[in-house]
This record gives structure tokens, sequence and C-alpha cells, in this order.
């Protein structure tokens, strides 16, 4: 899920951005309760791209306070519901007592099996593509791997979500059409659920249209539907 449009959401009512971030807080909070209600087992959240830290420094430090502040009230509700929690993006760029702080709920949660919840924080696809190609040439340069033993299969394994299953459906809303440098790699035969409701707005209602959705595509992945093969 790419959760945007919270900071339009605020501006609509006179608000500052960051009450359209406490709410999208919230709004995250129905979307897992109602994914968990489906029996879905693999979420990822796109909280924080690699260029979000373009924005003002002063709605970079909130939205930093409130994932903080958010880990800590939300953890132990997650972990009662058999949620695992992971961050995937490079934590390097937080302070300490947000690295802390996550590697705290990863730890808690990580036996949790009914849903795997991963958070993309200061996350790009384009990097976490980058960096698994400097693990292979690292691995080639050392005499560990030759370059023909390469393949998808290989590569996929080295991005920050090789333990999830490719996703089958994305989500984005606040009515952009476009992927924002979220799980390149991961997307390419994902069915792609574009929302015109602003994420603060978006209810366990959005998400069963949203699966409905899902439901009637012909997934084809290049092949041919059931209906055309028959
Ligand atoms: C998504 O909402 C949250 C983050 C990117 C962190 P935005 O803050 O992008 O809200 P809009 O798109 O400006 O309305
Ligand atoms: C994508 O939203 C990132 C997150 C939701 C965290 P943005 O608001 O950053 O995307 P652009 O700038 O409209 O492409
Ligand atoms: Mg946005």
């Amino acid at each position: 899920m790419v959760m945007d449009g919270n900071g339009r959401w605020a501006q609509r009512q006179g608000k500052p951005r960051s009450h359209g971030h406490q709410a999208g807080s919230e709004a995250l909070k129905r979307a897992v309760e109602r994914i968990l209600f489906h029996g879905i087992g693999h979420m990822t959240v796109y909280a924080f791209s690699s260029e979000n830290w373009s924005r003002p420094s002063i709605e970079v430090k909130q939205l930093l306070d409130l994932f903080m502040k958010a880990l800590n009230r939300e953890v132990r509700e997650l972990n009662d519901h058999e949620v695992c929690i992971r961050f995937v993006g490079d934590r390097s760029a937080f302070s300490r007592p947000l690295r802390d702080g996550m590697k705290r709920a990863e730890k808690i949660t990580r036996n949790n099996r009914k849903l795997i919840l991963n958070v993309a924080v200061n996350y790009g696809g384009r990097a976490d593509i980058t960096q698994a190609a400097r693990q292979l040439a690292t691995a080639v340069q050392s005499g560990q791997l030759s370059p023909a033993d390469i393949n998808e299969d290989l590569f996929d394994r080295h991005l920050s979500l090789h333990d999830d299953p490719a996703p089958d459906l994305l989500i984005r809303t606040g009515g952009e059409k476009r992927l924002s440098n979220f799980l390149l790699w991961q997307l390419a035969y994902t069915e792609l659920h574009f929302s015109d409701v602003l994420w603060p707005d978006f209810d366990a209602e959005h998400v069963d249209a949203a699966l409905h959705d899902f439901a009637s595509r012909d997934r084809r992945f290049g092949g041919l539907s059931r209906v055309q093969s028959a």
C-alpha cells in the first residue's frame, strides 16, 4: 500500500500537514485490522520514501516523531494480533532511539505468523536493486560466485523483501497514478489499484473495494487466461 494523501487531507480542512500524518497513522491501524480480518498474510506499507527527505525539515521531523510514538503505542496490540513487524529501507539515517524502537518491535513480534507487516521507511526501490547488485558484485569479485550463476531467483534473494512472495495487489491512495520508487522489482506482475480516496479517509470498505476489484482481474502472467486456453 502506498499511503498517499495525508497532507492534502489536512490542508483541505485548513489544518497543518502533520495533522494529516496523525490521521494517516489511524488509517493504517484500520487497514491492518481489515487485512487481518481477510486473512491476508503479507502486507507492505510505504511510510517514508528515500525521496521524502526533500520535504521541509519540520515535516520530516514530525513524521519521524510520529513513527516513534506509533511504534511504542502499537507494538503490543500488533503482537497480540500475531503480527510480525519488519522494517525495510535504510535505517542508518535514523536516530538511535528510532532504530532501537524498530529493532525492539521486530524482536518482540518476530515469531508471529498471522500477518507479516513490512513497513518501508527510508525505502527506495532503485536503492534496493542497487544494493543487491553491489552484494552480488562483491561475491563475484571475491571468487565466491560466478557471473553465470546470477539469475532472477538469486537476485531476488538479495533484495529486502526476499522472504515475502511477490505482491498480488498494489493499492495507492491519494489519486496519483505512479509508483514513486516503491518495490520496483517486486511489482513486475502485481495488479494495480489506484484510489482517489485520501489515505486518512481509507477505511475497511475501501480495502474491501480494492480486494473486490482484484478478484475481477484476469492474471495472465504473459500466458493465456483459462477461458482463452480452454
Ligand atoms: C503520504 O502523504 C505520507 C508520506 C509521504 C509520508 P503525503 O504527505 O504525501 O500527502 P500529500 O500527497 O502531500 O497529500
Ligand atoms: C509516496 O508518496 C511515498 C509514501 C507514501 C511514503 P509521495 O507523496 O512521496 O509521492 P510523490 O512525491 O507524489 O510521487
Ligand atoms: Mg504524497
